[in-house]
């Protein structure tokens, strides 16, 4: 069985919903803070409660034969960690520090981790290999390069195998329309777009039109979550033959944040109103991924590579369910 923390999330619902695909029996523990029940497959189980709740993660493992831990739950927001760290090293490293002792003491040593482009700030030039400096410009990024630097030390000392998975930008939902992004409060670009195309939100604001880009804006990596699910069961494949490693997840394209307004206007035939704002604060110009060692080492091949693909199907999830789960 695969423990899942954070499995009723976007993307932990999506990689959940790959696992059940591939029969694979799932355990998803999420407290739903954020996650969403109906978002979990009805073929995985779900406990509702805390992963960093040492007593019901000592009675999970006694009862439940774990083989590897998936590990999606966190905060990550990257402009509310500058405003509350101690909310990301309580949830972020502490609980995730009292995780791995009971896996530790139930003796079962395999984690994918779900890390960040974030862990390398600003970086000088792309794309981004895993061997640039880490160097993290805001809370969340520092709380996951923690976690990845406890994740070896526990490889080298305790023999503990982990894959570390830096996302780029996860976007676009499941084909099937069943699942997809349900964020309160929506913070990403792309539904962001999608609520001022549905009448939901009046106008988007595009934050900063003065970065050292061709048109102003930031560049960023987007990857399907489908992709990144994907890359999740390739993790465990690897964590399977007693490996650990450390992975890029992009598509290693970027795209400005007027590029990405284009392509939806492209995809729903609706012109989005934009108001041209300030930057935010801690966001890079550029973030865009090489993936070539993941492509090398896990033969990962994204299916959902192309923009307007992954535009579409969010668009698909969106269109049905205006207002997320809460339908
Ligand atoms: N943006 C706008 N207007 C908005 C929202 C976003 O212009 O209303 C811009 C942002 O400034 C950024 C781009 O759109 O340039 C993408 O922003 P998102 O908020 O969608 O995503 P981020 O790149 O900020 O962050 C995401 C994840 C983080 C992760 C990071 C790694 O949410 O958890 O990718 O690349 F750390």
């Amino acid at each position: 069985m695969i423990l899942v923390t954070g499995g009723a999330g976007y993307i932990g619902s999506h990689i959940v919903r790959q696992l059940c695909l591939k029969n694979e029996k799932v355990l998803v523990v999420d407290n739903l803070s954020k996650g969403h029940k109906k978002a979990v497959d009805t073929r995985a189980k779900l406990i509702v409660g805390d992963f960093g709740d040492e007593n019901l993660l000592l009675e999970i493992f006694k009862k439940y034969d774990i083989k590897a831990v998936i590990h999606m739950a966190a905060q990550s927001l990257v402009g509310e960690s500058m405003s509350q760290p101690e909310k990301y090293f309580e949830e972020n490293i502490s609980k995730t520090l009292s995780l791995l002792k009971v896996m530790l003491k139930a003796n079962v040593k395999k984690m994918v981790f779900s890390s960040t482009a974030a862990v390398y700030g600003e970086p000088e030039k792309w794309p981004i290999t895993e061997d640039f400096p880490q160097k993290p410009t805001n809370v969340y990024g520092y709380s996951k390069l923690v976690i990845e630097q406890c994740l070896e030390w526990y490889r080298q000392i305790h023999g503990f195998n982990y894959v570390s998975l830096r996302y780029f930008n996860a976007a676009g939902a499941d084909p099937s329309g069943d699942i997809g992004e349900d964020h309160n409060p929506e913070t990403h670009l792309i539904p962001l777009i999608f609520k001022v195309i549905l009448g939901e939100q009046e106008e988007l604001t595009v934050f900063g039109t003065d970065y050292p880009t061709p048109d102003g804006t930031c560049i960023r990596d987007y990857i399907h979550v489908n992709d990144l699910a994907e890359a999740h069961i390739l993790a465990l494949n690897k964590l399977n033959k007693d490996e650990s490693g450390v992975y890029n997840l992009g598509n290693q394209k970027g795209f400005s944040v007027k590029e990405i307004i284009k392509v939806a206007e492209e995809v729903t035939g609706v012109k989005v109103k934009v108001r041209y704002g300030q930057r935010r604060p801690g966001d890079p110009a550029v973030l865009v991924a090489s993936s070539e060692k993941i492509q090398k080492e896990l033969n990962f091949t994204p299916k959902f590579g192309d923009i307007k693909t992954i535009v579409q199907t969010a668009w698909e999830w969106h269109k049905n369910n205006p207002r997320g789960y809460d339908r």
